[in-house]
């Protein structure tokens, strides 16, 4: 039967981490997949991730199954995280742990569909690249709304406002909790509000991927959007993950949670994720999910995982200030100011599909397609090299 299937072309942000590594250039730059790299261009397992790991090993008496939900206790600690401490004792909120935020994208997908048979869920133009394939290929249907204006490189918030209000009752909003990947540019506050209004005017269900808390503008800053809808939206799914936030990314943990209109139906959509859940995988994996409910259920640990994290900001923050610094005495002639408003790991530079390509091949910089580069990647040793790169093939 396998005769019949075509070959597919690898995913395009995936494909770089295999391309950079067989790149023998020394001086070559990765600018591709979203991970934090620090001044050494390294991806270190944070701190209070390798404390909680020796805490775990030491602690740890079992490694029977826990169930489809995981571990309750971070799912806890993940919902106080997102909506703070009263939050465990919403009974309209349910929670279940997930291989990573596109595991909670996908259990989200699939009750959905269980919920409301052919729904349509809104995504921003341009979105991450895997939410298009991810959620269409569960059988949404997708609509896009403009988001992004590469000429003045802003939100175009007029444009988006005035396609969603073509949203029908009960179709779904996705929406990027903070550090909108692939443009870094996140909605203000006074629009965060006007999102808000008009989700609850046209009975919209605010579906929030939270994949990046604490990347952005500080921890609380970051959650301004995400608690709104928890306030204002009588229904909201959000995902999480902690690839980033926590640097667990190939340990899997994310979580998918539901706020449903009263507790009743909260139980309802709790047993049907669980079910989703146990038809697809069974249950997540454990060991990321107990460091991170180690990490923020220990005040000194939390303290220091805060820490670790607004490190990782303010090494961001001062890499976009150099090479904006740095483009403007290789590229006089162009503004690429606009980089110091995008916040967390993403940013567009505005060039095309070719110029990407010719980076890659004349100057060893990798990034995905689109003019999306990962800041994470430029050190102060590399700075020059890139903004001369950039350039060169304007
Ligand atoms: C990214 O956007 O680069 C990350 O979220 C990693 C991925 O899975 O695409």
């Amino acid at each position: 039967m396998f005769e019949f299937l075509e070959p597919k072309p690898a995913d395009a942000i995936l494909k770089l981490i295999a391309e950079h590594r067989d790149d023998t250039r020394e001086e070559k730059v990765d600018l591709g997949v979203g991970v934090y790299r620090d001044a050494e261009g390294n991806t270190p397992v944070l701190r209070t991730v390798k404390k909680a790991e020796h805490w775990l090993v030491g602690s740890q008496d079992s490694k029977a199954y826990l169930g489809s939900r995981g571990d309750a206790v971070f799912c806890d600690a993940i919902e106080k995280l997102m909506f703070g401490d009263a939050a465990v004792n919403d009974e309209r909120l349910s929670t279940v742990q997930t291989p990573g935020g596109s595991g909670a994208l996908r259990v989200a997908a699939e009750l959905i569909l269980r919920a409301s048979p052919g729904a349509t869920i809104w995504v921003s133009d341009p979105t991450w690249n895997n939410h298009v394939p991810l959620l269409g290929e569960a059988g949404l249907n997708l609509r896009s709304y403009p988001y992004y204006d590469d000429e003045t490189n802003d939100i175009r918030f007029d444009a988006m406002m005035d396609a969603l209000s073509e949203a029908q009752p009960g179709e779904l909003l996705l929406l990027h909790g903070c550090c909108h990947n692939p443009t870094g540019m996140d909605l203000t506050r006074a629009q965060w509000d006007r999102v808000a209004d008009l989700v609850v005017e046209r009975e919209l269900v605010p579906f929030v991927d939270f994949a990046y808390q604490g990347f952005g503008n500080g921890f609380e800053d970051d959650g301004y959007g995400i608690r709104l809808m928890y306030e204002r939206a009588s229904e909201l799914i959000v995902t999480q993950s902690c690839s980033k936030n926590f640097g667990l990314y190939r340990d899997r943990v994310g979580a998918l949670t539901f706020v449903a209109k009263d507790p009743e139906t909260a139980k309802a959509v709790d047993s049907q994720a669980l079910f989703v859940v146990r038809t697809m995988y069974s249950l997540p994996p454990d060991h990321g999910a107990a460091v991170v409910a180690h990490i923020l259920n220990d005040d000194a640990l939390r303290a220091e995982w805060l820490d670790e994290l607004a490190a990782m900001r303010a090494r961001l923050k001062g890499m976009r200030k150099l090479l904006v610094e740095e483009l403007a005495k290789a590229a006089p002639d162009r503004d690429f100011s606009h980089i110091e408003r995008t916040t967390g790991m993403f940013c567009y530079l505005g060039i095309s599909a070719e110029q990407v390509a010719r980076l890659k091949k004349e100057r060893g910089v990798y990034r995905v397609g689109s003019s999306r580069i990962n800041v994470c990647g430029i050190t102060e040793r590399n700075a020059r090299y890139l903004a001369e790169s950039i350039a060169s093939v304007l």
